[in-house]
Parts: structure tokens; C-alpha cells; sequence
């Protein structure tokens, strides 16, 4: 059993959980994911490191709300349990392979979308501590929605933040800023993006225009998280590949995305309906109806 160590509620829906994962801490990348399940018979959930403690042994997660596993693990409190916490897994980001002296002075751009600001933190970490000069792009709908500003903020040489309807700092998409910067004159060796698939998916296509080396790290659906079930099949450069053992990060120039989006919104009926029935199973109606 996995114990809570803390939960804090960054915004509506969105938490981060510490949990007591000592093995997972001890060998944990950044770039790499877990797979977690909240009691016995729940579904698998791959959810991003968010940061890990190999001293203490803790790992952090922050996870949305969305559908019906991510919500019965929102309503988790400290002191509870996962039976299952399965990671490191997946592979750590290409940059760790990098000899130090490569990644001092070099300069990266960050562009997050929603809880995609949570998965980039172990990453600036690692670079900060090797001296490379670090730019962030944080986009959410709202200001309600931003989450880990303050801790991000720490890490880098300047932080830029977009929210849909102009609630804080600039009013549009994060590739809008991401358009600026670049037509501004600054020069990047390297951007590494992670948020919702079509953000990553516009993040390729302007980052491609200017030939600038770009990572995604894809949030495909998953089942097994060994390569065996083929639920997280992605095409890359006209190749197979499975996102759970040769992912999360690819070469965003090769992802076909289109294919990717299509996938990942294959099973949304079904999960609707998943949603609706569990909501209803724990329904208790106050005025001693039953459903
Ligand atoms: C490698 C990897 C890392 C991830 N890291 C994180 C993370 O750090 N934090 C986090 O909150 N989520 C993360 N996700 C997404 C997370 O796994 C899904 O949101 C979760 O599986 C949804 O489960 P559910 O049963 O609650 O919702 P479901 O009922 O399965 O889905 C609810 C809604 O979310 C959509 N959805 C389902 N799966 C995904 C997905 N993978 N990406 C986007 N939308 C999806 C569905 O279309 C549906 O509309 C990650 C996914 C992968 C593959
Ligand atoms: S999740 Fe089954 S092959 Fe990747």
C-alpha cells in the first residue's frame, strides 16, 4: 500500500498528492510517469512524476478531475492508500543523457497547458541544477486554473503566463506568447511542451516553421503500461510506437497528431456513460428517492 503523505488543493479539481513510494523515489527520471490505481478493481491511471524526494522516499503527483477514476482518487485524503504505484515507467527525458557541459548555457523553452505545468517541474529542476537558462510559458483557461506559479517561478530565467479569457497575464493561447517570443528575436535550442494534445499539436506546428528541436510528451490513453496492449499506439515518423514504453516524449515534428486525437476521444461515449453510472451508484438522494 502507497500512503498519502499530503494533499493540497492547487485549484478547482486539480490536486497534488505526496505519496510514500520509496522504490519509485529512489530510481525516478524526470520525464517519467506512474501508473496508479486507486483500490482493487479500479482502473490503471498513468499520471506525469511530479516531483520525487529520493531521500525521504516520497513522489508527487498532481492530478484533474476529469472522469471516474481520477475523481474517486481527488477524494482521497491524506493518511489514505493507493493499493497500487507502479513506476518509474516510461522513458526519462533525452536531455538526462546529455553530458553536463552540453545542458550549461544551453536554452530551453517550457510551454505548459493546464496540469502540464505540474510534469515540467522535475525537468526544470534537473536543467536549473546544470546551469541551463530556462524560459516558461504557462497557459490555463483562467487564473483559477494556474497551478505551481510560486514553485516555478523559482526555477527560471523568466516566466510567462497566458490565460484564455485575459484573467491574468496575457490574454490568448500559450502559443501566441510562444509566436512573440521567437518573432522577438529569442533563440531557443530547445522546447519541450506538455499539455492538452491539441496544444502540443500548434506548439509543433510554430516551432516547426523555425526548425527549433521540440519534445511532447503524450497523454495517449493506456491500459497495461508494458507494451503488450497497444492502447497507447502512437505513429511517429510513419512508425508504430507505443507511448507507455517508448514515450511519454517524442520528436513533436514526427508525432501525427491528428491520429493521436482521434484515438485518445475513441472511447469518450463510453467513459460518459462509466461516469454517469458510478455517480449515480453513489448518489444518495436527500429526499429518500432510489435510483
Ligand atoms: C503518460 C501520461 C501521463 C499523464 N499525466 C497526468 C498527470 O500528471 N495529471 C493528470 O491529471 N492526468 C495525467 N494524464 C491523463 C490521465 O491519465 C487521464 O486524465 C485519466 O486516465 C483519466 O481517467 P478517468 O477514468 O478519470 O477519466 P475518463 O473517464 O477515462 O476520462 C474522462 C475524460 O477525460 C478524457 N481523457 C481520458 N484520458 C485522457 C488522457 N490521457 N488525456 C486527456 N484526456 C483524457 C476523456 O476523453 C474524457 O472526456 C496522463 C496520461 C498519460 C498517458
Ligand atoms: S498501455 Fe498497453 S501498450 Fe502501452
Amino acid at each position: 500500500m502507497f500512503k498519502i503523505l499530503r494533499k493540497r488543493e492547487l485549484a478547482p479539481d486539480i490536486y497534488l498528492f505526496e505519496v510514500e513510494a520509496p522504490r519509485v523515489a529512489k530510481t525516478a527520471n524526470p520525464g517519467q510517469f506512474v501508473i496508479v490505481r486507486a483500490y482493487d478493481k479500479g482502473e490503471r491511471i498513468p499520471l506525469t512524476i511530479a516531483d520525487y524526494d529520493k531521500r525521504t522516499g516520497s513522489v508527487t503527483i498532481v492530478i484533474q478531475a476529469l472522469g471516474a477514476s481520477t475523481r474517486v482518487i481527488c477524494s482521497f485524503e491524506e493518511g489514505d492508500s493507493f493499493v497500487d504505484f507502479a513506476g518509474p515507467l516510461g522513458q526519462p527525458s533525452d536531455f538526462i543523457h546529455f553530458d553536463p557541459d552540453k545542458i550549461n548555457g544551453k536554452r530551453f523553452l517550457f510551454v505548459a497547458g493546464g496540469v502540464g505545468a505540474a510534469p515540467i517541474y522535475p525537468q526544470l529542476k534537473y536543467l536549473k541544477e546544470r546551469g541551463a537558462v530556462l524560459d516558461v510559458i504557462i497557459g490555463a483557461r483562467s487564473k483559477e486554473l494556474l497551478i505551481l506559479l510560486d514553485e516555478i517561478r523559482e526555477k527560471v530565467d523568466n516566466l510567462y503566463v497566458a490565460t484564455n479569457d485575459g484573467s491574468f497575464g496575457y490574454k490568448g493561447f500559450v502559443t501566441c506568447v510562444l509566436e512573440e517570443l521567437i518573432s522577438k528575436g529569442n533563440q531557443y535550442d530547445q522546447v519541450i511542451a506538455i499539455g492538452p494534445m491539441v496544444m502540443m499539436k500548434s506548439v509543433a506546428e510554430s516551432t516547426k516553421k523555425y526548425s527549433i528541436p521540440t519534445i511532447v510528451s503524450l497523454n495517449t490513453l493506456m491500459i497495461d503500461g508494458t507494451g503488450m496492449c497497444g492502447a497507447c499506439r502512437v505513429t511517429v515518423n510513419g512508425k508504430i510506437r507505443f507511448t507507455c514504453v517508448d514515450g511519454p516524449e517524442f520528436n513533436a515534428h514526427e508525432v501525427d497528431f491528428d491520429e493521436a486525437m482521434l484515438r485518445l476521444n475513441m472511447y469518450r461515449s463510453e467513459e460518459q456513460k462509466r461516469l454517469v453510472d458510478i455517480e449515480r451508484k453513489h448518489h444518495k438522494c436527500k429526499i429518500g428517492r432510489t435510483m
